[in-house]
C-alpha cells in the first residue's frame, strides 16, 4: 500500500492510546488514497471504518481529556462533532457518485482531520496533557 501520509512523534500527544488511534487515522488516510480505484461497495465500507474509527477516538479523546480537567473540552468536543457529522454527509453521498465521494473524503481527511484537526487542535491538547505533572499520566489511560 502506497502511503500518502506519515504519522511523525512530532505529533504525539504524550498519550500511548490517543497516539496509537492517531497513527490509525493516517493509515485510515493512506486506505482511502488506495482505493481510489476500488468499487463503489468498498469504498463505502471504508469510509464507514473511517466513520467509526473517528467515532471511537472522539469519545476516548474526550473522556481522557474531561478526566484531566482540560479547560478548551466543550469547544473540542463540538470540533469533534463537526467532524464526525462531516465524514457521515460523505458517506451517505456514496450511494449516489462514490467517485465523487472519494475526492470529497481525501479533501476532507486532509485540509480538516489531518490539517485543522490532528496536528492543529489535538496539539493544544498535547500542550495541556503535557503541562500535567507527571503523577496524572497514570490516568492518561483509554480504559
Ligand atoms: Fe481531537
Ligand atoms: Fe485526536
Amino acid at each position: 500500500m502506497s502511503k500518502f501520509v506519515v504519522w511523525h512523534a512530532d505529533f504525539s500527544v504524550g498519550n500511548v492510546s490517543l497516539d496509537e488511534q492517531h497513527k490509525g487515522l493516517f493509515e485510515l488516510v493512506n486506505e482511502v488514497w488506495n482505493s481510489r480505484k476500488d468499487c463503489d461497495k468498498k469504498k463505502r465500507q471504508l469510509f464507514k471504518k473511517v466513520l467509526d474509527a473517528r467515532r471511537k477516538h472522539c469519545e476516548d479523546e474526550e473522556r481522557i481529556l474531561a478526566r484531566n480537567g482540560y479547560p478548551g473540552l466543550e469547544e473540542h468536543r463540538h470540533e469533534h462533532r463537526k467532524l464526525v457529522k462531516q465524514i457521515q454527509k460523505v458517506l451517505d453521498s456514496c450511494d449516489h457518485d462514490a467517485k465523487k465521494s472519494w475526492y470529497d473524503m481525501m479533501t476532507f481527511l486532509m485540509h480538516e482531520l489531518l490539517s485543522r484537526h490532528l496536528v492543529g487542535a489535538d496539539m493544544a491538547c498535547r500542550d495541556y496533557l503535557r503541562s500535567l505533572p507527571p503523577a496524572a499520566h497514570a490516568i492518561v489511560k483509554v480504559p
